[in-house]
């Protein structure tokens, strides 16, 4: 019997992310010597304390319910990193939401408050979910490009320019996935004045909170003056603590702003499954030692595979601010989607187009620099380096 689909599911499209890995599977499994720099999550194993206490809680028997919320210990654990390294003061009691993985929690956002006619603003190049998210929820994402000669600067008259009286949302990610920005302080008075001005309502995704570089600094939105009120922010254990495959997450608001996303979780994933919250408490109380040692690794990758990038004529990849990729323009005429396949076929190396990160993202690509061994994204970007020089 011929089913149609829903529109709102006619409209979305795979992320980049996987619609890459999937040819680049293909051809490791016929054998090919494929260098993976395409997903964001980390090559690394989650820390072995970590492990631990999961697998002690399931043995302790704790695999069945746990609240809507999250369960009580983890979430005042949640409370004082949100207090100590955020600057933000989240009642556990209702302030904060454990969810199955932040992506969950960021299209609960999107689904509790917007809909048909609704506008929501997508600081572009954007994070590969956020625009099919909110074409799930049945509203219209605008976009706000940012350019690549201006360093993706953001600013209220930007903002302002695609702002229109149906305008409800505005979603925000700092430091920023694809182009390593991380906003200054500036950058972000202006996006809280432009949300107090239009009483908006802003989504800022933090996922690489950890991951800054140099002199650079991570401000979370929500403390800036008048933003609180207004601004849901997402966290997630997935960079951070290695733990992609556990879907932990956090999201970050007052309780009557919570309220409708605590809604939709009641009635869709019900609760995180309890022994993967006793593990993310272990995360937050264990040591942290080794999120410094990765984001070192990174800083060190960025630097070696930018200048190696920079060497080929005409290539343009700027040293990122903050998490964990880089995002360098190449030249020619061919798309991105083109000269990533060409990268795949050519030099059996995966990378993620910039056009899967809205139009403007177009004419660059994404190197995931925590996806494989640091010998191997060296090879990765020296194999990479071969490619550009052919098609400059
Ligand atoms: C910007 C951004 N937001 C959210 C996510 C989703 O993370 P999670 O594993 O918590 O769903 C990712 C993961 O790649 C990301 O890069």
């Amino acid at each position: 019997m011929a089913r149609s689909t829903a529109a709102r599911v006619n409209r979305v499209q795979p992320p980049a992310t996987l619609a890459a890995g999937q040819r680049a599977r293909e051809l490791a499994q016929q054998g090919k010597d494929v260098i993976d720099l395409g997903p964001s999550s980390p090559h690394y194993t989650t820390p072995r304390h970590i492990i631990e206490a999961g697998v002690k809680a399931l043995r302790d028997g704790l695999t069945n319910q746990a609240p809507t919320l999250g369960i009580p210990e983890f979430r005042r654990a949640l409370s004082e990193k949100l207090s100590r390294d955020n600057g933000l003061r989240a009642d556990p009691d209702g302030d904060l939401m454990v969810v199955p993985g932040s992506k969950q929690g960021l299209y609960y956002a999107a689904n509790a408050y917007t809909g048909p006619g609704d506008e929501v603003l997508l600081v572009e190049p954007t994070w590969v979910s956020f625009r099919e998210q909110v074409e799930l929820s049945e509203a219209t994402p605008v976009a706000v490009p940012l350019s690549a000669e201006e360093e993706y600067h953001l600013s209220y008259e930007v903002l302002e320019r695609h702002a229109t009286d149906r305008t409800r949302m505005v979603i925000l990610n700092n430091p920023q996935n694809p182009t390593g920005r991380v906003y200054t302080r500036s950058e972000l008075e202006d996006v809280a004045r432009f949300a107090l001005e239009r009483d908006l309502l802003v989504v800022c995704d933090e996922t690489y909170e950890y991951f800054v570089y140099d002199s650079n600094r991570h401000l979370s939105l929500a403390s800036l003056p008048g933003m609180w009120e207004r601004t849901i922010t997402s966290f997630t254990f997935t960079k951070a603590y290695s733990m992609s495959g556990w879907r932990l997450g956090c999201m970050v608001a007052p309780s009557d702003v919570l309220g409708p996303l605590v809604r939709v979780q009641e009635h869709t994933a019900s609760f995180v499954s309890p022994f993967i919250q006793m593990a993310g408490l272990a995360a937050l109380e264990g040591p942290q030692d080794h999120i410094t040692a990765w984001r070192n690794e990174c800083a060190e990758l960025r630097g070696q595979v930018a200048d190696m990038l920079n060497a080929v004529p005409d290539v343009h990849c700027p040293q990122t601010e903050g998490a964990t990729f880089l995002f360098p323009r190449f030249p020619g005429n061919l798309t991105s989607a083109d000269l990533v396949e060409r990268l795949l076929s050519e030099a059996l190396v995966s990378v993620t187009p910039g056009s899967g990160f809205g139009d403007s993202g177009e004419g660059h690509f994404r190197i995931a620099l925590m996806r494989s061994q640091a010998d191997r994204v060296l090879e990765g970007a020296e194999r990479i380096a071969r490619v550009l020089e052919k098609v400059a």
